[in-house]
């Protein structure tokens, strides 16, 4: 695997292999887990050039404790990417990235950016898109791979790549999860065994909603996933959304012709964790 630092690097050497094959590319902030290995994996077999990118973004953390306690975990993701079979890593740094400083420009992403994640986490699909356009602009990729589990991240993205009029097509992948149920993510390695184990009630909650869904009862079964949430060990919830796949707008009454999805945001032992699940009827 070639690691590069620098974007000038990157691109000459993309340059030069483009003409012999596509380029994947799976865009990541480290603390690499088996939910990052199987965006590798999809995108080896959908692409010639596997390209992987490893930069904690700070211009998407409205948190600074949560920038702050982000997990870095390089050797051993070097290791991983290896093993994986990744064909490139870059790994900037801020001042590669953001050479004139972080205050950069905006992206008018509409309703998507001030509902659910973008409601807590104000400025934070800014910053991603802020980053993910620099990266797409060095790399080039035919295609991006990016997880399910950040569903809301995956349709801001499909959004920029429309306001930037890019052509790379977005493959959005499968979430990968313990056997517990529980969806693997970066901030899980923050979890206490106990609270790792309680924090599976977020998985039991989607299934429940997807069980009851026809029930039109939709008020009360979000009152039955908050109770089960806080009888497990959670301290908080940010939201329990049921809501319209395509738009994100919560969704009042139940409608077989309306594909759903629903999405939980909350804190377990003092890491916020997200999740979400996809109901066809
Ligand atoms: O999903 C992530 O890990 C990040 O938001 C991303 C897309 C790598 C941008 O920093």
């Amino acid at each position: 695997m070639i690691i590069l630092k620098t974007g000038l690097e990157l691109s000459i050497l993309l340059e030069k292999i483009t003409c012999n094959g596509t380029i994947g590319y799976v865009p990541t902030m480290g603390a690499l887990h088996e939910g990052h290995l199987s965006l590798i994996k999809k995108c080896k077999s959908e692409s010639t050039f596997t390209v992987c990118s490893i930069f904690v973004n700070p211009t998407q953390f409205n948190d600074k404790s949560d920038f702050e306690k982000y997990p870095v975990k390089l050797e051993e993701d070097i290791a991983l990417l290896i093993q994986a079979g990744c064909d490139i890593l870059f790994l900037p740094n801020v001042k590669e990235l953001y050479p004139d400083g972080t205050t950069l420009e905006t992206y008018n992403l509409g309703a998507l950016e001030t509902i659910w994640e973008g409601k807590y986490r104000p400025g934070h699909f800014q910053g991603v898109c802020q980053v993910v356009q620099r990266l797409l602009s060095i790399i080039k990729p035919n295609k991006l791979f990016m997880g399910q589990k950040d569903y809301q991240q995956c349709m801001i993205i499909q959004q920029l790549i429309h306001l930037i009029d890019f052509k790379t097509e977005l493959v959005i992948c499968s979430t990968i999860r313990e056997a517990s149920g529980l969806a693997m993510s970066s901030r899980n390695v923050r979890l206490s065994l106990k609270a790792k184990t309680a924090a599976v009630a977020i998985f039991d909650s989607m299934q429940y909603v997807k069980d009851n869904l026809s029930s039109n009862e939709l008020e009360n079964i979000k009152a039955k996933v908050t109770s089960n949430l806080m009888i497990n060990e959670f301290s908080s919830i940010d939201y329990i959304a049921i809501c319209n796949a395509l738009t994100l707008e919560s969704l009042t009454k139940y409608d077989s012709s309306v594909p759903v999805v629903v999405m939980i945001a909350a804190f377990i032992d003092g890491v916020r964790l997200i999740d979400n699940m996809l109901i066809s009827h």
